[in-house]
């Protein structure tokens, strides 16, 4: 069994390391670092927790939750290991960087490795707990049970009996071309006059309406970013019209959902990069919510199917 063994923020693997530059948001707060959020939560005191917030380093932000002039909550010894837990579920699924590089590291043994630390690290000499490699191997496997959600088939999008379809539409949602085109033209009519009410819809937004004359039941409409060479912060919009859709297709109860790539025709997304960002779109929210059942990619062609499908296996890289 293959062993990955981590510690400094600059080596192979740093972005493991809870000194690593990667904001969280949790309960609405932002966290420069998953440490910054860990050390301040040793504080019931709302303001000791704010104090953490505001310093700038992690290890400025260590050594302030390790002084032990201040009141340490009661029962932290019984509380540290889920509040590490959900430091790191939200570091993996908020930065797509720690979800790619956890997604390809497989079934190797995640070690962090220092003599410094013999509870969330190995001490150096393999006989400390490694909490850290623990936990981050537990949400590892929450991204393999959430893998076992999405499928990836050849097809036409219209022809699915399923609960809800997403079209990669425009921002005027009155049809186009490509998989827009053929929605609209097997829905009918209606649906054009329906979504004329929402009077267009954002890049990175999503519109639900029913499915017409389509054996889905929902068509969710979903803008796509056009690629700009990565000028115009289209990762984070193709992002969002995956995410933001999936919320949808979770709020009319879709068990099932089906995809097509959005952005990678007329809009020119280049495909594999749209690829990553719709898996860690899709899985990050299956690891985090339960109320659907089955993703579907849909790829319109032979060839798609293939990238897709090799981007969807953790073997491959
Ligand atoms: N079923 C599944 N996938 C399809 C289908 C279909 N019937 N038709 C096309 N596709 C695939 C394309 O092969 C491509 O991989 O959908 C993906 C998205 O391509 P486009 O439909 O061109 O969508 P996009 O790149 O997001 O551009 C959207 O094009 O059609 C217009 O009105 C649309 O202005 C919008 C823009």
């Amino acid at each position: 069994m293959k062993t990955i063994k981590f510690y400094k923020t600059g080596d192979k693997y740093g972005c493991f390391s809870n000194f690593s530059s990667h904001p969280i948001v949790i309960n609405n707060v932002e966290w420069k670092t998953s440490e910054h959020y860990f050390q301040a939560m040793k504080f019931l005191d709302p303001k000791l927790q704010n104090r953490v917030r505001e310093i700038n380093s992690p290890m400025e932000a260590a050594k302030f939750g390790r002084d032990r002039a201040l009141p340490l909550r009661p029962d932290w010894e019984q509380v540290k290991d889920d509040v590490m837990r959900t430091a790191i579920i939200a570091k993996v699924t908020q930065n797509q960087e720690v979800f790619d590089i956890l997604f390809y590291t497989d079934d190797a043994i995640l070690i962090e490795h220092t003599i410094n630390d013999a509870y969330w690290a190995d001490g150096g000499d393999g006989r400390g707990k490694n909490m850290l490699g623990i936990i981050l191997m537990e949400i590892r496997d929450k991204i393999k049970s959430a893998l076992t959600k999405v499928g990836v088939i050849k097809g036409d999008i219209t022809t699915l009996r399923i609960d809800a379809i997403v079209n990669a539409a425009n921002k005027s949602l009155t049809g186009g071309g490509g998989v827009d085109g053929a929605i609209h033209k097997a829905a009918g009519q209606e649906l054009k006059m329906y979504c004329a009410k929402y009077k267009g819809c954002k890049t990175g937004e999503a519109r639900v309406s029913s499915g017409y004359n389509l054996s889905a039941k929902y068509i969710i409409h979903a803008v796509g970013p056009v690629w700009y060479e990565g000028e115009k912060n289209e990762d984070r919009k193709l992002y969002m019209a995956y995410s933001n859709s999936m919320v949808l297709a979770q709020e009319v109860k879709a068990k099932e959902i089906a995809f097509p790539n959005i952005s990678t025709g007329a809009f020119r997304f280049p495909f594999d990069r749209a690829t990553a960002i719709q898996r860690y779109a899709i899985v990050s929210f299956l690891m985090l919510n339960d109320n659907i059942d089955k993703v579907q990619i849909v790829c319109f062609s032979e060839k798609d199917l293939q990238r897709v499908s090799t981007k969807y296996n953790k073997n491959n890289r």
